[in-house]
């Protein structure tokens, strides 16, 4: 199992947003998590294509390679904005299935692009329409908190529907990344693994420590 580690920049100082993805990235990120909140299908408002454009050529190694940017879609409509991220760099693009009232169509649309398309899924959330679109999509987002704001606890129920979403993913015989996104500490990660998900998003966590290397690290020991 290759786990990837992708800290949300939701909880990293917006003023100093090139070099904290820098930082994190030297403190050995896998994936940029980038929140995108539109205070309409979420409470909060946070940033949009122009500060993933900007963003974008920071999104990398010290050795120049490329790290991808995982636009997390707290929006609806989903699909003009989904383009809008395709153009600005976005790698991986997830939407929330009840904020698009296609969602056949609005995955095929960031796979147009030629994007990593991706669903998420509230706590609240059943997993059915997977049954029909599970061939189609590259990530399943499990939401262990209600999507809005960074600095939740995470909600146990998440774990049995990690299993839930392991078990779809076996039996669709495809290569799926199984992201868990909201309350992820060095301490309940490995829970969370064992539960069957191979990505981890973190915010508060990383970013609300000094030195995000020492985290970054403790959370691949726990995974060890
Ligand atoms: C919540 C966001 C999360 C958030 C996680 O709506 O989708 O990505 O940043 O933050 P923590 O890790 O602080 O729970
Ligand atoms: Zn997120």
């Amino acid at each position: 199992m290759t786990y990837r580690i992708a800290p949300s920049i939701l909880s990293a100082d917006f003023a100093r947003l090139g070099d904290e993805v820098k930082n994190v990235i030297a403190a050995g990120a896998d994936w940029i998590h980038f929140d995108v909140m539109d205070n309409h299908y979420v409470p909060n408002l946070t940033f949009g294509p122009m500060i993933c454009q900007a963003l974008k050529p920071h999104a990398k190694t010290a050795e120049g390679v490329a790290v991808p940017i995982d636009v997390h879609l707290m929006v609806t409509p989903v699909d003009a904005l989904s383009n809008a991220f395709a153009s600005a760099g976005a790698d991986l693009i997830s939407f929330h299935p009840d904020a698009s009232g296609h969602v056949h169509s609005s995955i095929q649309a960031i796979k147009s692009r030629g994007c990593k398309a991706g669903l998420a899924f509230n706590p609240a959330e059943a997993l059915d329409v997977l049954d029909w679109v599970i061939d189609d999509i590259d990530l399943i987002l499990i939401m262990s908190v209600n999507p809005g704001f960074g600095g939740q606890s995470f909600i146990d129920s998440a774990l049995r529907k990690i299993e839930d979403a392991r078990k779809r993913i076996a039996a669709s015989g495809k290569d799926i990344r199984l992201e868990v996104d909201g309350g992820i500490k060095t301490d309940n990660i490995r829970r969370v693994a064992d539960a069957g998900a191979d990505t981890f998003v973190a915010g508060s966590a990383i970013f609300g420590k000094p030195d995000y290397k020492s985290v970054v690290d403790a959370m691949r020991q726990a995974l060890a």
